[in-house]
């Protein structure tokens, strides 16, 4: 396994994240943990990751001398770079002018570059720069506005980079990471099924003497955390709650997938209670804050019927992590409401098994667990559920077009192949009504609009360009299916302006 060393870099976990793309475990651990808790992890490479701050300010965190005298390969990532570069007798400075964005590597030598030829596009982002390295020390590669882009020590043991190769917009980063990861000799024999394993036996030894609740919505991250839960043999209660707002069929398919694959699934149907809480709201932050309340009810509810309850399990998503704690200060677009956003009064203890995964790893260990792929590939879905897919008034009524339109679109997407094409799909119908004709009839009819985006994690999104004949084909299917929709219409807005979800 390889401990990366966090120096409060925002790209750490996608160091990590790479490491496993290349068949590798780490683990992170604080920048100044001391080398004796470094050790007794038996890592075969440290990486240092990124950081804030200057490694010429005498109160920026510093690595354990431990860590340079092991002799154990390390490889320093900007940061980290300056950090080695300090620590072995080189220069730090500030560099003329701070350096962000893309750079081109105009020089680069070393088996640190083994197989790379021409010019390597790099990322950089940093304030400091090393003038100096290491007596002894080779640079190993340059930008034009920076000299000394990459160092090694005589040894070849030692390696820094100032820019960062863990981020896509240095596309040939990972095979950086690679060559250092072959030079240290550290093995690459990590697979998603040892991630499971030691998720497993992680929720084990987390969740003894303890029964855990668990909010399931349907979505990747929750089934998926409840199989978890069910496979690791932990005491559990996955609570899914039909608040009547969920698609066609969804319920079902969630029972039937859970439930045979030992998931101790206890659904409460509560329809009637978020309906008449919505009832005549139509603005949309209105509209969340009450199923959010409703939501934490209900949890209340089961909770002192059922309990008690030690853990609360939450899918939490290692983006759901960064979001949040860089939010502040960051205007409230939308309240997000999850199930997963219980409140801490409630008094449980946090399970979060995922929260240094992304979306696709959690996919994977939904298929070694044995989640259907209708579910393990499904579209995200707001915790809110159709209730903000439909703007104003919420009504059974209303409901029922919506659910049989967007069930039209959704199987027309997956026959056509284009399902998994697009990120997040789905309709919305409007609060107008519009003329039609049908045989000789004038018709009043509902409008839906069609919605589809691309996007990597739906922080921004672009309009999918669905061909124009599926389109068609959507539009006749859904007014001939659901008679009450007269006109159908595609939303053409990117992300922002617009948001995915209409409110
Ligand atoms: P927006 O509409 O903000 O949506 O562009 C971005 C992504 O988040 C989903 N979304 C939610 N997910 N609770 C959730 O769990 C919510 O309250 C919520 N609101 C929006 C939306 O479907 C899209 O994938």
């Amino acid at each position: 396994m390889v401990v990366v060393l966090d120096f409060g870099s925002q790209y750490t976990l996608l160091i990590a994240r790479r490491l496993r793309e290349l068949g590798v475990w780490c683990e992170i651990l604080p920048g100044t943990t001391p080398w004796e808790k470094i050790k007794a992890r038996k890592p075969q490479a440290v990486i240092l990751s990124g950081g804030p701050a200057s490694v010429r300010d005498p109160n920026a965190p510093q690595p354990d001398p431990g860590l340079f005298s092991s002799g154990i390969p390390i490889l320093g990532i900007c940061y980290g770079m300056q950090l080695l570069a300090r620590s072995f007798g080189g220069q730090v400075s500030r560099s003329v002018q701070r350096e962000y964005g893309k750079a081109v590597l105009i020089r680069h030598e070393g088996p640190l570059f083994q197989g790379l030829e021409g010019e390597i596009q790099v990322w950089m982002s940093h304030s400091d720069v090393v003038t100096e390295p290491p007596r002894g020390w080779q640079v190993v590669a340059a930008t034009d506005t920076c000299p000394i882009a990459a160092i090694s020590s005589p040894d070849g043991c030692l390696h820094g980079l100032q820019f960062h190769p863990e981020v896509v917009h240095t596309p040939q980063g990972k095979s950086i990471l690679e060559n250092f990861l072959y030079l240290a000799g550290v093995r690459r024999d990590w697979t998603p099924r040892h991630a499971l394993e030691s998720l497993i036996s992680e929720v084990r030894a987390r969740a003894q003497g303890g029964r855990v609740l668990l909010g399931v919505s349907g979505g990747v991250d929750s089934t998926t955390l409840a199989l978890l839960l069910a496979r690791a043999g932990v005491d559990h209660l996955a609570v899914f709650v039909d608040h009547g707002l969920l698609r066609l069929g969804e319920r079902e398919e969630v029972e039937g997938a859970l439930r045979p694959l030992g998931v101790n699934l206890h659904v409460v149907e509560t329809k009637q209670r978020f309906l008449s809480a919505l009832r005549g709201v139509v603005d949309p932050e209105e509209k969340r804050r009450i199923i959010g309340r409703e939501f934490i009810r209900v949890f209340e509810e089961v909770a002192r019927k059922l309990g008690p309850f030690k853990y609360l399990a939450q899918g939490t998503l290692y983006p759901d992590v960064i979001e949040s704690a860089g939010g502040h200060g960051a205007a409230n677009i939308k309240s997000h409401h999850n199930v997963g956003g219980l409140p801490k009064e409630l008094g449980f203890e946090l399970l979060e098994p995922f929260r240094y995964l992304f979306k696709d790893e959690v996919r994977r260990l939904a298929r070694l667990l044995g989640l259907p792929e209708g579910l393990r590939l499904r579209h995200p879905f707001p915790g809110p559920g159709l209730a903000v897919r439909i703007l104003g008034e919420v009504t059974e009524e209303r409901l029922e077009i919506l659910r049989r339109a967007d069930a039209v679109f959704i199987q027309a997407l997956k026959e056509r192949g284009l399902y998994e094409e697009v990120w997040q799909a789905f309709c919305v119908l409007l609060p107008v009504r519009s003329v039609g004709v049908a045989g000789d009839e004038r018709v009043y009819g509902h409008v839906v609009a069609l919605r589809a985006v691309t996007s990597v994690d739906g922080m921004t999104a672009d309009w999918a360009p669905l061909p124009h004949g599926f389109l068609d084909e959507v539009a006749r299917r859904i007014t001939r299916q659901v008679p009450e929709v007269g006109r159908v219409v595609y939303d053409i807005t990117s992300k922002p302006p617009a948001t995915i979800e209409w409110e």
